[in-house]
């Protein structure tokens, strides 16, 4: 009786894991689906042998319950080779089905893409708490939203520029640790065959923080990430007003990156309005597919207004700035936008 709550407690956590774009269930590309398939494959035993030994057990504790008179010591048995044997080669049998497989995805899956001329290599590396995107072979930089092209080998190379971090991207690929100190961990993935967001997660506690550090995997199509790169590469584009324009160079660039000027320590800000979301985790309400009447720029207002009020123990000064300057550079962050995506991945949910 005590197990029934436990049971529905874990059929609850595990039916709030349906969304599409953070399942493993849900895979997108070669890499995750041969995951995937392994995962099959490994529930299927799990299932058999459960239902197998389940079986067993209540026929015996009912076929040989102890019924009213009956006092007697059962036959006592010590040893029997023959079920020994059928105990010890059936488990075995089981391995081998599920280690041949594995085996082969293994060394299938730690193929160097890198080698690939086709696939596109990004340096991921983690920060408290957010993720920093350099594609080495391209000359760009951006953060928060690792924006790809479909059904192309991606190799990553991560690394943390503070803490232990973990890379995952549920629906795209199993998840590898981020560690300081240039230990670099490579993991290999391929972007599905048409366009989607899939969300990404930091999977190795990491701080206060922790559970707020999400990122995007945008999956466009080639054109789309051939404008994105140029656009990325293009000179910055500063505020129209001559005054936030001074005031943002001056709070702002001391960290922060657009196109070519400013600092490469902090999250690059270039495009910043085409990005889903505001520091990770706020809707971008100026992006058109979250747009509501009314509401505009009012999540970048609030993260810029004062950032640990939203993710506590990250980086981000709360900067002294006037109620207009705060506006006006918040507007300028959204309307900041490469305008590079098709129209199939702007009307894609
Ligand atoms: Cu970074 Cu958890």
């Amino acid at each position: 009786k005590r197990l029934l709550p436990l049971m529905a407690g874990v059929v609850l956590l595990l039916s709030a894991c349906g969304r599409a774009d953070l399942s493993t269930l849900n895979p997108q590309g070669a890499v995750a689906q041969e995951q995937f398939n392994l995962m099959k494959l490994s529930f299927i035993i799990m299932l058999l042998v459960v239902i197998v030994v389940f079986a067993i057990a209540i026929y015996v504790l009912v076929r040989f319950r102890r019924r009213p008179g009956d006092n007697k010591i059962p036959v006592q048995v010590e040893g029997n080779h023959k079920l020994e044997i059928i105990w010890t080669v059936i488990p075995l049998i089981l391995l081998v089905i599920l280690g041949v497989p594995t085996i082969q995805s293994v060394f299938a899956l730690s193929q160097d893409y890198s080698k690939d001329p086709k696939a596109v290599v990004v340096n991921v590396t983690s920060h408290q708490y957010w993720w920093e995107f350099e594609y080495p072979g391209l000359g760009v930089k951006t953060a928060q939203e690792l924006v790809v092209p479909i059904g192309t080998k991606i190799a990553v190379e991560a690394k943390s520029a503070d803490v232990l971090h973990s890379f995952w991207i549920p629906a795209l690929a199993g998840k590898i640790d981020t560690n300081p100190g240039g230990n670099v961990n490579r993991m290999y993935f391929e972007t599905p065959a048409k366009e989607g967001i899939f969300l990404g997660k930091c999977a190795e506690l990491c701080g206060p923080s922790h559970s707020l550090m999400d990122f995007k995997v945008k999956v466009v199509d080639q054109a789309s990430f051939d404008n994105w790169v140029a656009a990325m590469k293009a000179p910055a584009v500063l505020p129209e007003d001559p005054a936030i324009a001074q005031k943002f160079q001056s709070q702002c660039l001391s960290c922060h990156a657009v196109g070519d000027m400013g600092g490469p320590a902090f999250p690059n800000l270039t495009g910043i309005g085409d990005r889903e979301t505001v520091g990770g985790i706020l809707v971008n309400t100026e992006n058109p597919k979250y747009q509501n009447e009314g509401s505009t720029y009012d999540n970048l207002y609030r993260w810029i207004k004062d950032p640990q009020a939203v993710k506590p123990g990250n980086q981000m000064p709360k900067i002294d700035l006037t109620e207009q300057e705060l506006a006006g550079i918040s507007k300028y962050l959204a309307e900041y936008k490469l305008n590079y995506e098709s129209e199939t991945l702007a009307n894609n949910d």
